[in-house]
């Protein structure tokens, strides 16, 4: 074992140099850095972990990132748009399972039926849950204006993944044009928090041409930024995207997992009590993904309740789980595994992120 990891996990605030050492060790090393997660999780968050059950009620997006799947530019996805009443259907099934959440996450739009779509869903899922489900909205970058409608209709939550922190990086994975713009998606990030939602951001691991000291500047980011909630995932490439050409440029999927459960363990050493997710992407690398991250540091967990015959059409990446699953399935399996992982499932709570809650306390919103 080595000293160095030894003193680094003892510091108060770690370093680039520090996090690049986490995420670089190995053997005993690298069995010290998860104990240590683990650790400072049972301390700050507890074992609990908390469903957000997730509806990916369209794969329609303006966009064209590199890497995504659903992106506007593949021609080989069917389009879809989950009705409203299955929407609503689905957000009574979590209450009565008493997820205490849903995320809403769709391809990214901002015309004005959409806008008026997710206010109404918005308030239709607050009156059916008598206001007790709580909702995270994953639906990318918006107006204040926009923002404002729906955290005034109900959304309290917002995930917006910077993707890669490092602007001179961005480009690399997206289209060189105003819709792809790092500034605009900082601004966005700025903006949510003004608007008063507990703020959720996050980076892709493991992409084509990132070394570890990117991902350590990523970590930095997240906290530079205060973000009270992260989720984060390895890249998984996908055949029909323009990044998939460097696919042999990419760690091999177990080299990446490790990677990307390092980044979960570090974060989780690093930004005490914020909510961190067990990413789905976690799992598509490691039958056992979400229940490692569980065990090194995540506290939040995704069951799937988009209706079944939908989810083959929100491929992000290839070999995603849980295609042929329903949301009965998916429940038991998650709750399963989290039990396997030494973790309790918080039924019935929102599970809000305590550093959000500091955060409001202080004062310093
Ligand atoms: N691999 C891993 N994650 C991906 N995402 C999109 N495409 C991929 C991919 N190929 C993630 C992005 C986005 C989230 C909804 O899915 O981080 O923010
Ligand atoms: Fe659209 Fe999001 Fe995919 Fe980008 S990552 S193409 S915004 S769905
Ligand atoms: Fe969907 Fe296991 S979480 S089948």
């Amino acid at each position: 074992m080595s000293e160095l990891i030894q003193e680094i996990l003892q510091k108060e605030y770690l370093e680039k140099a520090d996090l690049v050492a986490m995420l670089s060790a190995e053997g005993e090393d690298r069995q010290l850095l998860f104990e240590q997660a683990a650790a400072v999780k049972a301390a700050y968050v507890g074992n609990k972990v908390y469903y957000r059950g997730l509806i990916e009620f369209s794969n329609i997006c303006g966009k064209n990132c590199l890497y995504c799947g659903i992106r506007a530019g593949n021609k080989n996805t069917h389009r879809y748009e989950v009705e409203e009443q299955e929407v609503l259907d689905a957000a009574r099934y979590a209450w009565e399972n008493k997820f205490g959440s849903l995320v809403l996450q769709s391809g990214e739009r901002s015309d004005k039926a959409f806008v008026d779509r997710i206010e109404h869903l918005l308030r239709e899922i607050k009156a059916l849950s008598n206001g007790e489900l709580g909702i995270t909205l994953s639906l990318g970058e918006q107006s204040e204006e926009t923002y404002h409608r729906w955290f005034e209709a109900g959304g309290h939550r917002y995930l917006l993944r910077i993707e890669v922190s490092n602007p001179e990086l961005y480009p690399k994975y997206h289209p060189h044009n105003k819709k792809h713009d790092y500034r605009a998606r900082l601004d966005c990030l700025h903006l949510l928090r003004k608007v008063g939602y507990q703020v959720g951001s996050g980076v892709m691991i493991g992409l084509p041409f990132q070394t570890a000291e990117d991902l350590a500047d990523d970590l930095m980011f997240l906290r530079e930024h205060d973000i009270d909630m992260v989720g984060m995932g390895p890249y998984i490439e996908h055949e029909d995207t323009p990044l998939y050409k460097y696919k042999d440029k990419l760690l091999p999927k177990q080299e990446r997992f490790d990677l990307a459960l390092k980044m979960v363990a570090s974060l989780r050493i690093m930004m005490k009590d914020i909510n961190i997710a067990a990413t789905t992407a976690m799992q598509t690398l490691d039958p056992l993904g979400r229940e490692k991250a569980v065990k090194v540091g995540a506290n939040i967990i995704m069951p799937n309740l988009t209706p079944t015959r939908y989810r083959e059409d929100y491929l992000l990446y290839e070999d995603k789980p849980c295609l042929d699953e329903d949301a009965d399935e998916c429940r038991r399996c998650l709750e399963a595994r989290i039990h396997m992982a030494g973790g309790e499932v918080g039924f019935g709570e929102w599970g809000d992120s305590k550093h959000f809650k500091k955060r409001k306390e202080s004062g310093n919103s």
